[in-house]
Formats: structure tokens, sequence, C-alpha cells
């Protein structure tokens, strides 16, 4: 992998208080990389000269808003700006979702990652240089899952999304990805393998990929989207990219 000398760049990570969030900070710190992140939950990093968290639910526009503010505050520009929060439930039929339900879940899958989307795009406009935003999408945007409706309709849109702001910011400077970044053994894994198959089907499927070992390590995810990010050789044509699995 040949990724440029990344110390002192700067990244904002949503939902970072655990899973594929904390395993990217970790990476990026370890690069020497300065980054600001945010979750509802504890933060498990403690703030210096290289990190800045924020406790807030990414529902909250004004919130998301005033964290890019501080992060810009603190580190000047921002050349990465990752959406990663996301929930993947209510797992249930379709035909039982309840409109209160869906709304709940776009709340945060859909409308949280515009509200971070809009904060980065403005950031990026008001200074000079390039920006990266990436929004963590899923293999669920690219069609459906029994059991799953919220959560494909959430990622298929922020997909759509993506695409739209690629096209309609790059004469501003940013570049814009939606990721699908395979399958990590994350909390988020877990709330699967839970399921019933009645209403999630697929979920045998789900414990041979624990029993088999076969998730992408957050490493594996983070140094790929370093590389479509910073990495002129690796930068993809597409829009919407779905990472290749790590043990195939
Ligand atoms: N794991 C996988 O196999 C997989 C596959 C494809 C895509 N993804 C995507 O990858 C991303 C990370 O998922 P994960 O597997 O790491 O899940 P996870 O372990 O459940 O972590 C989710 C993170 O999002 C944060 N979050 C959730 N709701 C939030 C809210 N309203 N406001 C602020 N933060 C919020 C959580 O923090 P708090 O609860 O502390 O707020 C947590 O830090 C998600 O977008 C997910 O859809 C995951």
């Amino acid at each position: 992998m040949s990724l440029p000398d990344l110390t002192g760049k700067v990244a904002v990570i949503t939902g970072a208080s655990r899973g594929l969030g904390e395993g990217i900070a970790k990476n990026y710190l370890a690069r020497g990389m300065k980054v600001a992140l945010c979750a509802r939950g504890e933060i498990p990093f403690a703030e210096n000269d290289d990190i800045l968290t924020a406790n807030f639910d990414i529902t909250d526009e004004a919130a998301v808003h005033q964290f890019a503010a501080s992060a810009a505050a603190k580190f000047g520009s921002i050349d990465l700006w990752i959406n990663n929060a996301g929930v993947l439930e209510p797992v249930v039929k379709a035909r039982d979702l309840s409109a209160e339900q869906l709304r709940h879940h776009l709340d945060v899958n859909l409308f949280g990652v515009l509200y971070g989307c809009q904060a980065y795009l403005q950031h990026v406009a008001g200074r000079s240089g390039q920006g990266v935003l990436i929004n963590i999408s899923s293999g669920a945007a690219w069609g459906g899952y029994a059991g799953w409706a919220a959560y494909c309709m959430g990622k298929a849109a922020v997909d759509r999304l993506t695409e739209t702001l690629a096209l309609e910011e790059l004469e501003n400077g940013l570049h814009a990805y939606a990721v699908a970044p395979g399958i990590i053994d994350t909390a988020m894994q877990a709330t699967i393998r839970a399921s019933t198959p009645e209403v999630f089907p697929m979920v045998d499927k789900f414990h041979e990929y624990k029993n088999n070992d076969l998730f992408n390590s957050p490493d594996f995810v983070a140094d790929h989207l370093l590389m479509l990010s910073f990495d002129e050789a690796a930068k993809p044509e597409q829009t919407v990219v779905r990472l290749p699995a790590e043990k195939a």
C-alpha cells in the first residue's frame, strides 16, 4: 500500500465510541494524524493536542455544526470527514415497520449523515484546498435484505446523496465517496447475530462469518479509506465504492 506521509493530516470520525469508528481513529492516530471524534457514549480516547472529542447525538443538526466548528478551531483545515455513526435497528419485517421507527432510523442514518455532509462541505468551500468526504454505507444499499427495510432504505439514500454531492461540490474542492466497508465484527454484528430467522432469514450466514472469522478488520478498512482519500493512484472513478474482503 503506497500511502504518502499523513502525519498532521486531520480527520473527523463520527461514531467513534466503539466498533469501526474506534478502530479507524486508533489507526489514524498511530500514523500521526489528528482526529476529531464524536458519539453519544464515552469515547475511549483522552483529549490532547491531537485529539478532540465531543458527546452529542448526530440527529442534533446544530450540535453537528458546532462540532465541525470546534474541530476547525482546534486543528485548522479538516482534510477528511468520515460519517461513520449509524444504527441497524429496527430489524422487523417491512409489514411491521412503523412510520415512527422508520423516522427515528432515518434521523440517524440519513439526516445525521446529511448534517455531517453539510457541515463539512461548508468548511471545504470556505477555505482553499481539497477535502475528502466519506460516508460509510453498506452492501445493504445495493439490494434488499429481508428484515432490514429501514437500514436498506437509509443506506441506499446515503449512496444517492453522496453521488449528488460529488457532482455538485467538486468545483468547491470536495471529493465525496460512499463506501461499503465489508463485514466487521462490531456490536452491530452481535445485534445481527442475535436476530431470529423469522425476521432475519440470513442470520445463519452471519453466524458463519463469525465461526470462520471472515471479517474485515478495522485496520484494513481504515487503510483503504486513506488510500482512496490520499493515494492519487488508488482514487476510484466511481463515487459508490465497495471494499474487497480482506480474507478472500
Ligand atoms: N459492522 C459491519 O459489519 C458493518 C457493515 C457495513 C456497514 N457498517 C456501517 O459501519 C458504521 C459503523 O458501524 P459499527 O459496525 O462500528 O457499529 P457499532 O459498533 O454499533 O458502532 C456505531 C457507532 O455509531 C455511534 N452512533 C450510533 N447512533 C448515534 C447517534 N444517534 N449519534 C451519534 N453517534 C451515534 C455509536 O456511538 P454511541 O452509541 O455511543 O452514540 C457507535 O460509536 C455504520 O454506519 C454501519 O452501518 C457496518
